[in-house]
């Protein structure tokens, strides 16, 4: 156990921010010994920035040169500064649209997680719920998982199944895959806190 000690958090997204608000939840409600420190994006209109700020973290945005895929190396950088400046521990991705890179990983090895609406190995990269109707599966689920240089492919940390319904749309099934993912992160957050 941690001796009581709050792990810090780091949070990157490029969206909606639905997972961050389930971790901001966790901890007002006393299941995650945990504090959010940094809400970091890669899009300055993201609302997840919105949340970070209401809820009293240290927020910034870090665009890339490259409107798309990875961060590049200098805008690694800047992000790691701003994570240490802020004393983070652990690294959460939360629908961060961006490729980490090796400066990154090296500098939070075993301390970044991201999470996805699969079950991987299966539906990697975008539109995974799209992907599970388009194979017809009758369950998909959402991973929480080790980040390394490929896009969805580190170590499994957790998974949750979810059901597919017959009827399902992609929006139908991604928000029951949410309703998941804000149980499970906040979940394996804790099991961080716990083991530091
Ligand atoms: C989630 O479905 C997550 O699995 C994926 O991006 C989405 C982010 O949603 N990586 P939100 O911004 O947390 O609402």
């Amino acid at each position: 156990m941690n001796g009581g000690r709050v792990l810090r958090l780091g949070v990157l997204g490029s969206g909606r921010g639905s997972n961050l608000e389930a971790i901001v939840h966790a901890i007002d409600e006393g299941r995650l010994p945990a504090a959010l420190a940094a809400v970091l994006s890669d899009r300055p209109e993201a609302r997840i920035l919105e949340l970070g700020r209401k809820s009293g973290a240290r927020t910034g945005a870090i665009v890339p040169s490259e409107p798309r895929g990875p961060l590049g190396a200098g805008t690694e950088e800047e992000f790691v500064r701003v994570l240490r400046e802020e004393n983070v521990e652990l690294v959460v991705l939360a629908g961060f649209m961006r490729i980490v890179g090796p400066v990154f990983l090296a500098a939070y090895p075993r301390r970044i997680i991201n999470i996805h609406p699969s079950l991987l190995p299966k539906h990697r990269g975008s539109r995974a719920a799209a992907q599970a109707l388009a194979a017809g599966d009758t369950v998909t689920g959402c991973t929480v998982h080790y980040v390394d240089e490929g896009v969805d492919t580190g170590e499994i940390i957790a998974q949750r199944e979810v059901p597919v319904f017959p009827g399902d749309t992609a929006e139908t099934l991604q928000a029951r895959i949410q309703t998941a993912e804000h149980e499970l992160l906040p979940a394996v957050i804790a099991s961080f806190a716990g083991h530091e």
